[in-house]
């Protein structure tokens, strides 16, 4: 099958969350199985900065744009894997992140910039290029990609679509203005395409018109179609059920494997966990903690309230008067950044705090902790949680999303089977935070033979893509339309 992958994120090229990792490691597993997948990028300057042996493919004239675009061609390294950039200079050629200005704030022109993108891709599936490749398969991912199964829908040979989404929180709103600035078919703006509540929603585009749908676990893709997690669509996702499937992400463990990782110095396997104890330790002298063994609980991610961050600030006081340490990496609001150093000036020797995004040091705390903190308000999938199942770092999440259909709560029954693997916790508010924290604490200090077997049984997790790639391409067999 020939598969079109449009995406605004690809690790290693340019990263701010999980769709990086997706986008840079579900292809790979997809050309293992033999499909020709390409990916389609745009050419951010950072991206450019970082490529070397890119040509470029073709020019595309769009109607309503000045200047022809140029597709560049770059293979990713190590692997066959094409990935097309569009390279639009005035649109992508900025400092700053893939959405937001340096300062943080939102590229005011984000529409429009994803609008070109959307258009160029639609341009490819339909074969209008001089690449002449005509893909089968157009899959897109998230708002920045929902425009494309819209603008396709009307064509006669077009490709099949499939729209994944990453997170439903962030939608691509914006006003009946910009959308007649955007000159895109008078007939999307209806609700049965992509008007929501009288503004432009992009990922309508992809929920109302592409042929298949995912989400990145079976429980999101359950509580989307509900009021608490639906932002209003769950209508939609439910008149849509029958098109929607959960596919729980992958791990590439070529990137993410305690044995051979090349950002730790003390590789390890469950067999010398000496080693991990080596990475706490490297951890204490990279933060100046002191080099005890009290249990030490960690946090990777981006500081908003998806991710429960309130929760973890308002459990820290409680938390830090008992012998632990707390490791916490990201960024993200302002306030929480603040209050969190707040706390930081107060515990020293306790609280280790990087505002920041630091890829090498994720690895190392992933290696050197003990727990990893995941109290998500909601989590679509989470990939930290997998990252350190693998790491023996025992993940503590609450019960949403992807962290329930991939962590195991650490109870009498599954102690005897050897399947605990985490704890889960069900409120979302500190007090519960707390106490399993406490909880997990109490095993990891005076039940030594249940927490290594929690260690062993969490190594022995394989959230490799295999699976899920098949199940990936069971649906676009079901999506292929000619
Ligand atoms: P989300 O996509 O919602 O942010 P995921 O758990 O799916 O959450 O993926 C987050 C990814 O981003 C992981 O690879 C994680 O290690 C990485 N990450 C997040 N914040 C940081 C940071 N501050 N420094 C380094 N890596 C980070
Ligand atoms: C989103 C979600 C996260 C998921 C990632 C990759 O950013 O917040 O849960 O793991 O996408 O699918």
């Amino acid at each position: 099958m020939k598969i079109l992958f449009a995406t605004s994120e690809v690790h290693p090229l340019i990263k701010t969350g999980g769709l990086a990792d997706v986008s840079g490691s579900l292809p790979i597993a997809l050309k293992t199985l033999g499909h020709d997948i390409r990916i389609l990028l745009p050419a951010y300057s950072s991206v450019l900065e970082k490529i070397t042996h890119k040509k470029i493919i073709c020019r595309i004239k769009l109607a309503g744009y000045p200047e022809e675009i140029n597709i560049l061609e770059y293979t990713l390294p190590n692997t066959t894997l094409i990935v097309y950039l569009v390279d639009a200079p005035t649109y992508f050629n900025r400092p700053g992140k893939p959405y937001t200005t340096p300062d943080g704030y939102d590229w005011i022109d984000n529409a429009d910039r994803f609008t070109l993108f959307s258009k160029i891709a639609a341009t490819i599936a339909l074969n209008q290029t001089q690449i002449e490749w005509q893909p089968d398969i157009v899959h897109a991912n998230d708002w920045q990609t929902g425009l494309i199964p819209a603008l396709l829908a009307t064509e006669e040979s077009r490709p099949g679509t499939l729209f994944t989404i990453h997170n439903l929180a962030y939608q691509g709103l914006y006003s009946y203005d910009t959308f007649k600035h955007l000159n895109l078919p008078q007939h999307l703006w209806s609700m049965h395409s992509m008007e929501f509540h009288g503004q432009l929603s992009f990922i309508k585009g992809g929920l109302t018109l592409a042929d298949k749908i995912t989400t990145v676990s079976p429980t999101y893709a359950r509580e989307i179609k509900t009021s608490e997690y639906g932002y209003g669509l769950q209508k939609l996702l439910r008149q849509r059920s029958v098109d929607l499937t959960g596919i729980i992400n992958g791990v590439d463990y070529s990137i993410w494997n305690p044995e051979d990782d090349p950002h730790i110095k003390h590789n390890y396997s469950h067999d010398n966990l000496e080693n991990k104890v080596l990475n706490k330790r490297a951890i204490q002298q990279h933060f100046n903690l002191p080099e005890t063994d009290v249990p030490m609980l960690s946090f990777i991610g981006r500081l908003v309230d998806q991710k429960g961050v309130n929760l973890i600030l308002h459990a820290l006081p409680k938390l830090l008067e008992s012998p632990v340490q707390i490791v916490l990496l990201g960024s993200g609001d302002l306030y929480y950044e603040e209050e969190l150093n707040k706390i930081k000036q107060q515990a020293p020797d306790k609280l280790a705090l990087l505002i920041g995004y630091d890829e090498e040091l994720a690895h190392l705390i992933q290696a050197g902790s003990d727990m990893l903190l995941m109290p998500s308000k909601y989590e679509p999938c989470g990939l930290n949680q997998l990252y350190s199942l693998k790491y023996g770092t025992i993940p503590i999440v609450r019960r949403t999303g992807g962290l329930v259909d991939t962590v195991i709560d650490t109870s009498p029954r599954s102690i005897k089977h050897n399947t605990a693997t985490g704890f889960i916790f069900d409120e979302s508010d500190h007090r519960s935070l707390t106490a399993i924290i406490l909880k997990a604490n109490h095993y990891y200090t005076d039940k030594k033979d249940v927490w290594n077997q929690l260690i062993i049984n969490a190594m022995k997790q394989d959230y490799s893509w295999e699976i899920s790639a098949i199940e990936y391409v069971d649906l676009y067999e079901q999506a292929l339309i000619f």
